[in-house]
């Protein structure tokens, strides 16, 4: 299946998502609701992560993508942003070669410069040795910033194009950070907010989007399941009348 833009083009749907992208919300007032410091909730937070991974391969899901971290979760207190950086450090030195055994892809995207250069070379390491998988993609997007991403495409496209005033869509795609990934499918939000918090502002274009009050340590397979199951019942339209998709199906 090639990969089209939802916008220049009707992109086939896929029963299961091919791509799900995920904001993990709620760890900080999971572990307060239980009087614990919010870093607990982080901690949790990993194991949850091990299990959607899990869940999403054996589904067949072929994309799976993480908000981590945000460009704008540098505002939090210093000793939450640097606990928040131990435990990166600390789960890619457990998982990655857990990735690696199943077959999985691992990529990093964000502006990975403003990373510490320990931080930054356990990354390219991890990106190397999971680079040919082919089971699934779990990208996991840390100093990640939807504008950030449109922005950094903007420069590099310029850059490919000198003296060009006039720019399409199909020139800019390539060089967004993900471009490697179809669009998702389906969008998840935990912790119960109902906002994108500047993820991934262009690829969501015409993403089903999935909204629970479930804190991320407790999102379990159950909770991914009733997540795909209602974007199965979604009617993707993109832009037509459900009669024309009901002739195209008939
Ligand atoms: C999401 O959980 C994790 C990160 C943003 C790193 P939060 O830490 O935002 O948890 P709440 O929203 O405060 O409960
Ligand atoms: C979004 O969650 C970012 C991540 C989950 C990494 P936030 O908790 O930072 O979002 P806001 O501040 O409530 O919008
Ligand atoms: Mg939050």
């Amino acid at each position: 299946m090639k990969y089209t833009s939802s916008t220049t083009e009707v992109p086939d749907v896929p029963a299961v998502p091919r791509h799900i992208a995920i904001i993990m919300d709620g760890n900080g007032r999971w572990a307060t609701k239980r009087f614990l410091p919010r870093v607990a909730g982080h901690v949790k937070g990993v194991d949850a992560v091990r299990t959607v991974v899990e869940a999403c391969a054996r589904s067949g899901v072929e994309y799976l993508t993480l908000f981590a971290f945000s460009s704008e979760n540098w505002r939090r207190p210093e000793e939450e942003v640097s606990l928040l950086m131990r435990l990166f450090v600390t789960a890619l030195d457990r998982e990655v070669s857990k990735l690696h055994a199943n077959n999985i892809r691992l990529k990093v995207v964000g502006d990975l410069s403003r990373f510490d250069e320990k931080l930054q070379s356990m990354i390219a390491a991890a990106e190397r040795k999971t680079a040919n998988n082919t089971r699934m993609t779990v990208t996991v997007c840390a100093n990640y910033g939807g504008r950030w991403d449109i922005m950094q495409a903007i420069g590099k496209m310029v850059a490919a194009h000198p003296g060009a005033h006039d720019f399409s869509e199909e020139q800019l795609a390539p060089h967004l950070a993900m471009a490697y990934a179809p669009e998702p499918d389906l969008f998840i939000r935990t912790g119960g907010e109902q906002r994108i918090s500047n993820f991934l502002m262009w690829q969501l274009a015409y993403t089903e989007l999935f909204f629970t009050d479930t804190y991320w340590p407790d999102f379990s397979k159950e909770s991914l399941d009733e997540a795909i199951a209602s974007y199965q019942h979604r009617e993707r339209r993109f832009g037509r009348t459900g009669a024309q998709l009901a002739e195209k199906t008939s």
